[in-house]
């Protein structure tokens, strides 16, 4: 019997990124915040002399052999607990293929849940391979730097380059508007953009981009985070306090996002990327200030570019004001989706919907 898995967005509610390394991936620090907005991966799994994987999608755009990320992870799972199936994936494509929300990455962890679900032989497939949790998350972060952070959900540190993950204290859902706009940013540019920033500029003139002082700024954030952290644990109010609606948002102007949000917006917390990709996309930037509503009675609690983009997004203390953005932007005719973001315990809650749904 298959199983199907929702495999949810991400947003970066920041990121700041470090010199080049050696190994052509960059330190980072950032902050990923999982979503209600979601993909399903549907996989079936039969034992079999070798392992064969059949991969579709309702998304032409969605590639459908060994490059895909699913299929890379599925593969790498079986091969590392010697196991061989006739394996079939089928990704039902909601969210944007290429924008910055790591859909693709959530396929991949998604696939793997499925995956260990349908192999649930006798005594649960952890007795398969002892230490198999940690053997999942060193084979999520060879598939890709944003992977791992699926197999925490809610809010999340990520450090070194990306892959590296910390559970943060866990906010209350809080409605978020994402902007998708029709513009393909490449992260690898993007990435290579940002060096280039380094050679350009005088480096007395912006510390921040030489290689010792972009590693210490990357300390002094992670100390700034972890601060953040620490403010927001001493006056957290538990999630289960507040009345919610059936989607578990919290009624407009009901209460604002999480303490951990407010310290983080309070430390400064912001996307390097921007700086790169608004140079290039100016229409981005304006799109941003769309989603702040700046001044107006419907501002945004925070506004952000989410990882390299092209997808944008505001977070707003309630349904309507972030009705209200989103009407603004289709005016401006930007495309965009109400969700809102997925707490820790939800994410592993709803993992596996009742009906595929
Ligand atoms: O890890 P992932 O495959 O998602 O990374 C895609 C590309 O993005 C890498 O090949 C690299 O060029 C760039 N990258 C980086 N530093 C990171 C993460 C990604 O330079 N921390």
């Amino acid at each position: 019997m298959a199983v199907t898995a929702r495999s949810h967005a991400k947003i970066n509610l920041g990121l700041a990124i470090g010199p080049p390394r050696a190994d052509g991936f960059h330190s980072l620090v950032t902050v990923y915040q999982t979503l209600a907005a979601h993909d399903l991966v549907t996989v079936s799994a039969t034992p079999a002399a070798r392992t064969t994987i059949h991969l579709t999608s309702n998304d032409a755009r969605v590639p459908t052999d060994e490059r895909n990320t699913a299929w890379k992870m599925v593969a790498l799972a079986l091969d590392r607990l010697g196991l061989a199936a006739e394996v079939a994936i089928h990704i039902d494509k909601r969210l944007p293929v290429q924008g910055g929300l790591g859909a693709g990455s959530a396929n991949a962890v998604a696939a793997l849940l499925a995956l260990e679900a349908e192999l649930a032989l006798p005594g649960n497939i952890a007795n398969l391979a002892t230490g198999w949790p940690a053997e999942r998350m060193r084979l999520a972060a060879e598939v890709g730097s944003d992977v791992p952070l699926f197999l925490i959900g809610g809010t999340i540190l990520g450090l070194d380059r990306g892959q590296s993950v910390f559970p943060m204290p866990d906010q209350p859902a809080t409605c978020c508007l994402v902007a998708t706009p029709a513009v393909g940013v490449s992260t690898p540019q993007a990435f290579r953009d940002w060096d280039a920033l380094g050679n350009i500029e005088n480096p007395a003139d912006d510390a921040a981009l030489t290689s010792a002082a972009g590693n210490d700024r990357l300390n002094q954030l992670s100390r700034l985070y972890a601060g953040a952290c620490a403010c927001s644990q001493a006056g957290f109010q538990p999630e289960t306090s507040a009345v919610t609606d059936s989607s578990g948002v919290l009624p407009s102007g009901q209460s604002l996002a999480g303490p951990l949000v407010s310290a983080l917006v309070r430390a400064g917390i912001g996307n390097d990327f921007e700086r790169v990709v608004f140079a290039q996309h100016p229409f981005l930037a304006q799109i941003k200030r769309i989603l702040q509503a700046a001044g107006t009675p419907e501002e945004s609690i925070y506004a952000s570019l989410s990882g390299s983009g092209s997808s944008l997004f505001g977070l707003y203390p309630g349904r309507k004001e972030a009705e209200a953005v989103r009407q603004r932007l289709s005016e401006a005719g930007v495309d965009a989706f109400l969700t809102h973001t997925l707490p820790r315990a939800a994410y592993w809650s709803e993992i596996f919907p009742p009906n595929a749904g």
